[in-house]
């Protein structure tokens, strides 16, 4: 839809202009003062290397086209400061643009869009190369400052809807919401409570069959506005620093992401065990009760990866010590636990024990780490160590200390560190706001520090235990910033067992991973409180399609380990892990798609099915994708009935393989046993023999499920060594696996890479293909045989299926059916 681009009126002209004395520029209109302040008229500009510098009447901007599809926009009251960002790593790269300068506007033209800058006052639009508008600021309003508050208003186009904005309680759209970056320990958050945690200041915009998305990159609380309260536009503001984000258009949600994710840098390949089921508790100790959980999960076959110890293992809750009653040989039993295939992951805080016999706390004094007051006192909060002083992290030296000190725990075998309370909390959950940060040689108050804190804290953990281990490390943290997936996983904090906090998470965990976090988890049980049985199990089930499959539960609660819940609950709980290790495979290859294209693990369905509304119903806003194939529809426990949407393509039952059509809702009886999981008919889904743990071999064969389905799919199946970084030196083992349904052909493309795959052999299991007797391979003829397949285990409503088995050679390979 076009629409023509307005010049407005010059109302600036027709008002009074008055300077008051303290500097602060003073608008009137009709008669009475405001103390807001606009850019006003253009005065100068110049055209630059890779975009233009332009002065108006009150403000300082500059505009860089980073690429085609991105225009970042910069705009201070006072001349532009340096360009630092804890989020951005990307530099601007050769852009070709025109400029044109016209009597009343200046138009930047890209490939992919064009910028109309209005002179008077100066204001902004973005739009497509053929003039259909984007997104406009709005003109009455546009940007302005409050005092150091800087906001950019946006005119709320028809049917305009709104997705992201990382981890954000409410809707999926959240058109007619408000909300605010602030980094915050939220105990038992409710489904309205905002801020949470982390702060992830981007969001993507979509009306008319466009979509774009706008990353404001800017530490201080920001406040977003998506028309709650209002019907005139959509806003972004802060309570200081500049203007400064990044305006980026292209064709679908995933390519917005992808470059998102291009600005702010993606996950790095995470150590392969961290991919499998983790038991955690607050807290398991002493080492006997370690032990004894890590040997029930064995005995009761339960696969599992993760063991993670809670605040209690350590002396006093200093971090980098051990409680040396509860653990006398923390090696020792790191080894023992390893023996039985499992990683040990500890718990680590912030704040440091002010105790001149601890000493990490003393080397911390000696190297002046810590967070100080403007008169060099170091601060002084209180937490479960009692009165402690964080470590300024946004301090070079600081972080080389931090990975010095982290180093200890690599020595010991731990594998992972939980970075948590790194918001910063503290009893009262109140930071002074006088405090000082390095903010890396910006020295600033809390007020820009606060919400890059934990981004850097996770830096630190990450690059102290790579260094140490050299090794992948495993990193979780419970607070970040934009770019938090180059160091760390998250997790959604101090849920609550019941069924509107499980599906609340799930939204959670969608809109982080629309927001460049692919790697995302929940505590799943409830960390407060007591679920049901059924509540447990199904949240068990849903936990399996996450991408950290973490159980947890606070010291208050009860036990939340799978056999707690009796033996129902177990069986069905044991299901699906099972079901998880046996897409090991697969959930890889997706792991290493996130990693190379930013493409969340769990999808909202906004990212494929932008356009349909129906995805944005309250009914369905929790349904998502995992991966490219399976479709997931989660409803509580309590609920007999559910109401499905099937969105455009073709559906099958992962259960029963029966074959629905999309873009039809349905209502669907549920059973407990059952997560209604569904398979994008043409998807390919590899999967292995069950193991126990990712430290144990599968069998060798690859099984390779192929759904019909008229389009087909391509996707790239990767391994490698789960650990090291030689995947870096061509140590991988990636091949290309196409589906051609026109040319009745399953291709397996050459091997790349120089990694031998744990699989001599592949399967291939073909779903919902009905009159095929015979493959062809290399002209000679194989004969398909019947095999028992299902995807909840044995006896359990097996499938008969078509397939044939093949040995794994290194070339091309083709099957025709
Ligand atoms: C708060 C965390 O969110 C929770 O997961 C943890 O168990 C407690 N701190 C105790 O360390």
């Amino acid at each position: 839809m076009s629409r023509k681009f307005l010049l407005l009126p010059n109302f600036t002209k027709a008002l009074p202009v008055l300077l008051c004395s303290a500097g602060l520029l003073l608008v009137t209109n009709q008669g009475f003062a405001q103390p807001v302040m606009q850019a006003g008229k253009l005065t100068s500009l110049v055209r630059t290397a890779d975009g233009i510098a332009i002065e108006t009447e009150h403000a300082h901007v500059a505009l860089t086209v980073f690429s085609p599809g991105v225009i970042r926009v910069r705009m201070d009251k006072k001349a532009l400061g340096a360009d630092f960002s804890y989020a951005v790593i990307a530099k601007p790269g050769k852009t070709d643009f025109q400029l044109n300068e016209l009597e009343d506007i200046l138009v930047l033209k890209t490939a992919a869009l064009q910028v109309k800058i209005q002179k008077r006052p100066f204001s902004v639009r973005f739009e497509t190369p053929d003039g259909i508008l984007i997104n406009q600021d709005e003109p009455g309003l546009s940007n302005a400052w409050i005092g150091d508050e800087v906001s950019s208003y946006k005119t709320l186009q028809e049917g305009e809807r709104f997705i992201g904005l990382g981890e954000k309680t409410g809707n999926l759209d959240r058109r007619g919401s408000a909300y605010t970056n602030w980094n915050t320990d939220a105990f038992r958050y409710s489904g309205e409570t905002d801020p949470l945690y982390a702060s992830i200041p981007f969001y993507i915009g979509i009306h008319h069959g466009m979509s774009y998305g706008i990353f404001f990159d800017n530490s201080y609380q920001t406040d977003f506005n998506f028309g709650a309260s209002n019907k005139r536009f959509s806003s972004f503001s802060a309570q200081g620093g500049e203007l400064d984000y990044y305006f980026i258009f292209q064709p679908r949600v995933a390519d917005i992401i992808h470059t998102y994710t291009e600005l702010t840098g993606r996950m790095p390949l995470p150590p392969l065990w961290s991919l499998g089921y983790q038991q955690n508790r607050w807290s398991y100790y002493p080492e006997a009760e370690v032990m004894r959980i890590a040997h029930t999960l064995r005995e009761k076959k339960i696969p599992a990866d993760g063991i993670t110890l809670d605040i209690h293992y350590m002396d006093g809750y200093r971090v980098f010590t051990w409680d040396k009653q509860a653990f006398s040989n923390p090696r020792g039993m790191v080894d023992k636990l390893a023996d039985l295939g499992f990683k040990t992951t500890v718990i680590v805080d912030p704040g440091i024990k002010i105790d001149p016999d601890y000493a990490t706390y003393v080397r911390g004094m000696q190297q002046n780490v810590f967070l100080r007051y403007a008169d060099g006192t170091p601060y002084s909060g209180e937490v479960w160590p009692g009165w402690v002083h964080f470590p300024d992290f946004t301090r070079a030296a600081t972080r080389a200390w931090w990975q010095a000190e982290v180093a200890s725990y690599a020595k010991q075998g731990v594998a992972g560190l939980w970075n948590d309370m790194n918001e910063i909390s503290t009893w009262g959950q109140k930071t002074p706001n006088n405090i000082l940060f390095d903010y890396d040689g910006h020295i600033t108050t809390h007020k820009q520090g606060r919400n890059v804190y934990a981004l850097q804290m996770a830096r630190a953990s990450h690059e102290g235990m790579k260094q140490a281990t050299g090794e992948r490390p495993f990193i979780l943290s419970r607070s970040g910033y934009a770019g938090l997936q180059r160091y760390a996983a998250i997790w959604t904090g101090d849920n609550t067992a019941d069924e509107e906090h499980m599906l609340l998470g799930i939204r959670l965990l969608n809109s982080l991973g629309l927001s460049g976090m692919p790697f995302t988890g929940m505590d799943i049980g409830g960390f407060t409180g007591t679920p049901t049985p059924g509540l447990y199990a199904r949240w068990m089930q849903i936990g399996a399609f996450t991408p950290y499959f973490r159980n947890h539960a606070a010291s208050d609660s009860r036990s939340s380990e799978p056999w707690t819940y009796g033996e129902d609950v177990l069986n069905i709980s044991r299901n699906y892990i099972n079901l998880r290790y046996q897409l090991i495979p697969y959930l890889y290859s997706c792991f290493y798609q996130a990693a190379t294209s930013g493409m969340p693990i769990m999808r909202s369905l906004a990212i494929d099915y932008t356009h349909d509304e129906q995805i944005y119903s309250r009914y369905y806003q929790n349904q998502y994708m995992f991966g490219d194939a399976f479709l997931v529809a989660p409803f509580a426990s309590s609920k007999e009935f559910g109401r499905l949407y099937l969105p455009q393509g073709d559906w099958y039952d992962l259960y029963s393989d029966q074959l629905e059509h999309g873009r039809q809702a349905k209502a669907l009886e549920l059973h407990l046993e059952r997560l209604p999981v569904y398979v994008k008919a043409g998807s390919i889904v590899t999967t292995q023999s069950l193991i126990q743990s990712t430290a144990q071999q599968p069998d060798d064969t690859l099984f390779i499920h192929i759904y019909h389905g008229p389009q087909g799919s391509s996707v790239s199946y990767y391994e490698d060594d789960g650990k090291s970084y030689d995947y870096q030196n061509g140590q991988y083992y990636k091949r290309q696996i196409n589906f051609i349904p026109e040319h009745r052909e399953i291709q397996f493309g050459a091997v790349e890479g120089k990694h031998t795959s744990k699989f001599h052999k592949l399967k291939i299991l073909l779903h919902g293909f009905h009159d095929v007797g015979s493959v062809e391979l290399d002209d000679k003829t194989l004969p398909v045989s019947m095999h028992r397949a299902g995807f909840l285990g044995k006896g359990d409503k097996e499938l008969n299926l078509p397939g044939v088995t093949i040995a794994n050679s290194a070339g091309k390979i083709t099957l025709k059916y």
